[in-house]
């Protein structure tokens, strides 16, 4: 059984999708904690729902990026995680983080790496005119949105598309393919 702790910032569907997937036995794991930085963060409600422990570290209390990782580690520690799962995480993580979790933490990002990392990917994309765009999921490396790939979908570029349709479409791919990387991760690292 995987023991995770999840990062989340924003609406929290993917925590959702993952809390699922464990629900229904698609993925022999638990959830920890839920640590979100925004205390506007839809991801507390959903844990709630779900009876499952979270933490607010709001980032506008520590000063620097350090800080809140260190934060984040010792929370992370507390609640018996053993895997960082970044579900919608929008800070930049340091050093601190990383090295607290070697090859075990992941993200999931709105496009088809290494095309359009950092921020506003879905614009990036519908700016450059792509016909196809996806979501990835990888291991965080401390280059942003770098790192191995464990799992990528695709999803078509429609002609009327806005931000918003495109990343509706593309959330569905994520929430498939974050607990099948989660499990895919795992194994990886039974059997390096
Ligand atoms: C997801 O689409 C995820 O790919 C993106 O934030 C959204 C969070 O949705 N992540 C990033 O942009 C990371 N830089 P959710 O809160 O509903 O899971």
């Amino acid at each position: 059984t995987l023991r995770l702790g999840v990062l989340a910032s924003g609406s929290g569907s993917n925590f959702e999708a993952i809390a699922r997937a464990i629900d229904c036995g698609q993925l022999n794991a638990e959830i920890r904690v839920l640590i979100y930085n925004n205390p506007q963060a839809k991801a507390a409600d959903r844990a709630k729902k779900w009876g499952i422990p979270s933490v607010l570290l709001d980032h506008r209390e520590f000063k620097r990026r350090e800080e809140l990782d260190r934060g984040i580690v010792a929370t992370l520690k507390e609640y018996g995680a053993e895997w960082t799962i970044m579900a919608g995480w929008m800070r930049i993580v340091t050093p601190v983080l990383i090295d607290a979790f070697p090859d075990r933490i992941l993200n999931i990002h709105p496009s088809l790496l290494p095309s359009f990392p950092g921020i506003r990917a879905i614009e990036q994309a519908l700016n450059a005119g792509v016909k196809v765009a996806g979501c990835t999921v990888h291991r965080v490396s401390l280059e942003v949105d770098c790192g191995p790939i464990l799992a990528q979908a695709v999803v078509p570029v429609l002609e009327d598309d806005t931000p918003e349709t495109l990343h509706a479409r593309i959330q569905i791919q994520e929430h498939e393919i974050f607990p099948r990387a989660i499990a895919l991760a795992a194994l990886q690292s039974q059997n390096p």
